[in-house]
């Protein structure tokens, strides 16, 4: 084949391709606790419009009081401290991107991309995305932030071509400082949906890598079973549990230990994922083995830094 055939095959190819690429402009995210809100935000900087929905005006004002705490944190390292009137631009800015809203299905009517960051309960998100995958246009891209549930069966309640479009997009907390993503690739996700959300996330300044859906991804999948081998070591008692946190934040690098981490992370969360992994039954036995002290704390209602006590006690 000459060359300037095949060259016009490809240019054919590519602009095709391109065509296909969803561009995001605007974004709705379901859910304003602290990571939902976290995820407004980034986005609301990086000059996207947001909406954030809740079901309650009252969940909505808590994620807008989040969001005006960290930003204020955001321009001061942007633009240092003394520089107030640029500061106070770039926030009035990033505020003036974002609407808020308490009906799902009318926020997602005319949005290119709905994150979900509601309750780790499969039923609850199934329910949602069901809701959603009838008002959304049928470009829109679906994301969920699970952090312990399989993408793939998330996405179920959606139509074929929905689940097409639909991925993980899985943040850190805290969100506005935690510079990765993960982009959860389901077996059916579309590379130029992919492509789409690489952009997005490059856009609002974070780092995406690429995963498979399977239980954890890859940080969870790593940091969990560590975390839950630090309560082990409190189960038999080899250690303090400041000794364990001090041990690994001066012996190998980590800025939290993991019994600090995981009251950070919630310990009812860590729970959740441990026992959810134990009943897929997909990871080794060992890794999953429950902890008296977690399973404990959760019994008493100590669910870490969020209910004022965990493996340790914080003051209000
Ligand atoms: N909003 C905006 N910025 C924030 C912030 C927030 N809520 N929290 C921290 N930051 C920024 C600060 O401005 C600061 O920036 P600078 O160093 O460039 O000036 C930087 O983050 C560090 O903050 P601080 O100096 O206040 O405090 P630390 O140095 O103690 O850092 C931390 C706090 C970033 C939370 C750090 O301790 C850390 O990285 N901890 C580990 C967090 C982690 O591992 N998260 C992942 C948990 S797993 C998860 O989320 C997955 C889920 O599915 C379970």
């Amino acid at each position: 084949m000459r060359a300037s055939v095949m060259a016009n095959i490809q240019k054919a190819a590519f602009s095709s391709s391109a065509r296909q690429l969803k561009h995001i402009n605007s974004v709705t995210v379901i859910g304003a606790g602290l990571m939902g809100s976290g995820i407004v935000q980034v986005a609301a900087q990086s000059n996207y419009n947001v909406t954030m929905v809740d079901t309650s005006d009252a969940a909505l004002k808590n994620g807008q009081s989040i969001i005006a705490k960290s930003i204020k944190r955001v321009a001061k390292k942007k633009f240092g401290e003394e520089n107030t009137s640029e500061q106070q631009a770039f926030i009035d800015k990033a505020m003036s991107n974002i609407t808020v809203s308490t009906d799902a299905p009318t926020a997602v009517s005319a949005t290119d991309l709905v994150v979900e960051a509601i309750v780790e309960n499969i039923d609850t998100k199934q329910a949602l995305f069901k809701a959603l995958d009838q008002a959304a246009p049928s470009d829109t891209i679906f994301a969920s932030n699970t952090s312990s549930l399989p993408v793939t069966l998330i996405a179920e309640t959606t139509s074929a071509d929905r689940q097409s479009r639909f991925a993980g997009l899985h943040f850190f907390n805290p969100v506005p400082a935690m510079k990765l993503v993960e982009i959860v690739r389901t077996d059916v996700l579309k590379d130029e949906v992919y492509e789409s959300l690489v952009t997005f996330s490059r856009n609002t300044g974070k780092t995406p890598v690429e995963c498979k859906d399977t239980p954890g991804f890859i940080v969870n999948r790593l940091l969990v079973p560590y975390m839950m081998e630090a309560f082990r070591i409190l189960d038999r008692g080899d250690a303090k549990a400041k000794d364990i946190d001090v041990a690994m934040k001066l012996g190998a690098g980590m800025p939290m230990g993991p019994l600090e981490l995981a009251d950070f992370v919630g310990l009812d969360t860590m729970k959740f994922i441990i026992d959810g992994w134990a009943k897929e039954g997909k990871i080794e036995e060992a890794l999953v083995t429950p902890s008296k002290t977690l399973d404990d704390l959760v019994g008493q209602g100590k669910l870490g830094r969020k209910s004022g006590a965990g493996v340790y006690e914080y003051s209000k």
